[in-house]
C-alpha cells in the first residue's frame, strides 16, 4: 500500500515533460529489446560464396559502442577469393542472359526485403558501426533507395543506333555487362556503399564479389542473406570477409577472370588498387577521399547555413567522404555563424547509438580517434583556436566531444588531409575571388557547398568550383537519383542514378554493310 503511494506521488511529480521523455525511453527500450531478438535472424557468422554459407568463425565483429563481440566471421584469404570469382563466371552467362525484366524483379524482391527487414538491418548496422539508430535507419533506407532503382534501371539499358557515314549501311551501338566485378566497401556505410555498388552491376548483368570492410562485415552478410531469400541465384553475388585485406585485396585486382574493380575508400588505398588493376586492364570505379570546402557567404540565410553545415560536418561523426572538411565564412557573417553553429553543437547528445536522443556515436577505432587528436594537435600549435569540445569525451572508448575550430589555414594538416572526426574547421575569407581560390586548393574535389541567396553567385560558384558534387544552400546532397563521384585524385566514375549502371557496361559497335 506504502509502496503504491510512494510510486503515485513520483508520477505526479513528473512534470507533463518528463512524462513523455520516459514513455519515450521505456517505448524505445523495448523497441531496442524486440530488435535485438530479430536481428539474430539477419545476423550470419559465415561468408556467402556461390550460395552457399561457408567457413569457419574467425574474427570478432565488435559492437562499437561497448567494444562487445556481436559475432565471429571468418577470416578467408587468396584462395576463398578464387573461389569466389570462380563461383561468379560460372553465374555470369546464365544471369547476364535473363530478360532485364527478369533481373529487375529479383532485384525489386530484394529492395522489398530489405525494407521489410529495415529496421532489424539499422541495429545491425548501429552496432557494428556506431552511428545513431535514427542515423542507421537513414542509411538502410538510403541503401534500399539503389536496389529499387537499379530494379528499375535493369529495363532501360538502352543502345543506340547512329546515323550512318555509309548510304548503304547502319551504325549500331549494343550494350553488355562487363562481367565479374570485386567490390571493395568501406566500413562508413556499411549497408548503401554495398547497394549502390552491388545492384547497378547485378542491373547490368555482371556478378560481383564484395570483399567489406573488416570492421562491419555483419551488415553486408545480412544483405547477403535477403538476397538469397529474394532469389538471386547462387554465385552472383558473394561475399567474402577477411580481416587484413591484403590478400583478398590482391587477387580481387589481379585475377584476369575479374572485369571491373569498384572500390570507396582512402585515395592511398584507391591508388595501389589502380595500380594492381593495371596489371590485367581492368575497368575501374573509385569513390576516394574528398576535402570538401563549405563556403558560407555573408548574404546566406545563416540558420539554413548552420543546418546545412551541421548535417554536412556530423552526421556519422564527420566520418564520411562528403564532410565538410573546411568550412569558410564571410568576414561579414563570421562572428554570428560560429557561434550559431557553437550553440547548435552544443546540443549534440553523445553516446551509444543505440540510445535514445543520442545524435553522435563512437568513431570507429582508436585509430581514428588518434588521428583527430593529431589534426587538432597540429592545428592548435600553428595557431588554430578551440572554440568548443577539442577531446576525447568522458565516456571514453572512441566517443569524441563535437569540436568547433577557428582559424585553420593552408600550413595544417586539417587544410590538407580528411580529419575524418567530428571537428568543424573554421576560416574567414573576404572575396568570391579568394574563396574560389581557397576551396580549389586542394588535390581532392568530391564535394562542395555553398550558401548565399544571391542566383549570379550560385551559377558561378557552381561552375568555378572543382568538384563532382555541389550542394548550395544544402549540406546533404546524396540520394540514388543522382551521380555521386569526384574529380581529380577523388575518384574515377559515378555511382548512383542511370550513369551509375552505365559505369557496368560495354559498349560494342557493330556496322552492317551491304544494306
Ligand atoms: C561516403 O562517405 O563514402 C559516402 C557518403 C554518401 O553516400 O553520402
Amino acid at each position: 500500500m506504502f509502496r503504491r503511494h510512494a510510486r503515485l506521488a513520483r508520477l505526479r511529480a513528473w512534470t507533463a515533460q518528463e512524462f513523455a521523455i520516459r514513455i519515450k525511453r521505456a517505448r524505445f527500450r523495448s523497441f531496442a529489446r524486440r530488435m535485438d531478438k530479430k536481428v539474430i535472424t539477419l545476423l550470419k557468422s559465415q561468408a556467402y560464396i556461390d550460395g552457399t554459407w561457408t567457413g569457419a568463425p574467425g574474427f570478432a565483429v565488435l559492437d562499437k559502442a561497448t567494444g562487445a563481440e556481436i559475432a565471429r566471421v571468418p577470416d578467408l584469404g587468396a584462395d576463398e577469393a578464387r573461389l569466389a570469382i570462380t563461383a561468379a563466371e560460372r553465374a555470369f552467362k546464365p544471369w547476364a542472359k535473363l530478360l532485364a525484366k527478369e533481373r529487375a524483379a529479383i532485384l525489386r524482391r530484394w529492395y522489398e526485403l530489405i525494407l521489410d527487414h529495415a529496421d532489424e538491418l539499422a541495429l545491425l548496422l548501429t552496432k557494428e558501426q556506431g552511428k545513431p539508430l535514427t542515423e542507421a535507419k537513414g542509411e538502410v533506407i538510403y541503401g534500399a533507395g539503389f536496389v529499387g532503382f537499379n530494379a528499375e534501371q535493369a529495363k532501360r539499358i538502352y543502345g543506340e543506333v547512329i546515323p550512318s557515314h555509309k548510304p548503304d549501311a547502319r551504325v549500331m551501338v549494343t550494350k553488355y555487362p562487363v562481367g565479374v566485378v570485386a567490390a571493395i566497401t568501406p566500413w562508413n556505410f556499411p549497408v548503401a556503399m554495398i547497394t549502390r555498388k552491388v545492384t547497378p552491376a547485378l542491373a547490368a548483368g555482371c556478378t560481383i564479389v564484395v570483399k567489406p570492410a573488416e570492421d562491419t562485415p555483419l551488415c553486408a552478410l545480412a544483405l547477403a542473406a535477403l538476397a538469397e531469400r529474394a532469389g538471386v541465384p547462387k554465385g552472383v553475388f558473394n561475399v567474402v570477409t577477411c580481416k587484413d585485406p591484403v590478400a583478398v585485396g590482391k587477387v580481387l585486382t589481379t585475377d584476369s577472370r575479374v572485369r571491373m574493380v569498384t572500390f570507396t575508400g582512402s585515395t592511398e588505398v584507391g591508388k595501389i588498387l589502380m595500380a594492381q588493376a593495371s596489371g590485367t586492364v581492368k575497368k575501374i570505379g573509385l569513390e576516394l577521399g574528398g576535402n570538401a570546402p563549405l563556403i558560407v557567404f555573408d548574404d546566406a540565410d545563416i540558420s539554413r547555413a548552420v543546418t546545412g553545415a551541421m548535417a554536412s560536418k556530423f552526421r556519422n561523426a564527420g566520418q564520411t567522404c562528403v564532410s565538410a572538411n573546411r568550412i569558410l565564412v564571410q568576414a561579414g557573417i563570421f562572428d554570428a555563424f560560429v557561434a550559431a553553429l557553437t550553440a547548435e553543437v552544443a546540443k549534440h547528445k553523445v553516446g551509444a547509438g543505440v540510445d535514445a536522443g543520442v545524435t553522435q556515436g563512437p568513431l570507429i577505432n582508436l585509430q581514428a580517434v588518434e588521428k583527430v587528436e593529431a589534426h587538432l594537435a597540429d592545428a592548435i600549435a600553428k595557431g588554430a583556436k578551440v572554440i568548443a569540445g577539442g577531446k576525447r569525451h568522458k565516456l571514453g572508448k572512441t566517443f569524441f566531444e563535437p569540436t568547433v575550430v577557428t582559424g585553420i589555414g593552408r600550413s595544417m594538416r586539417m587544410w590538407n588531409e580528411e580529419t575524418f572526426g567530428p571537428v568543424a574547421a573554421i576560416t574567414r575569407f573576404a572575396t568570391d575571388e579568394e574563396a574560389i581560390e581557397l576551396a580549389n586548393s586542394t588535390p581532392f574535389g568530391l564535394a562542395a557547398y555553398v550558401f548565399t541567396r544571391d542566383l549570379a553567385r550560385t551559377f558561378r560558384m557552381s561552375d568555378a568550383l572543382d568538384f563532382g558534387i555541389i550542394g548550395i544552400n544544402e549540406g546533404l546532397t546524396s540520394t540514388e537519383v543522382a551521380p555521386f563521384g569526384g574529380v581529380k585524385e577523388s575518384g574515377l566514375g559515378r555511382e548512383g542514378s542511370h550513369h551509375g549502371v552505365e559505369e557496368f557496361v560495354e559498349l560494342k559497335y557493330t556496322l552492317i554493310g551491304g544494306l
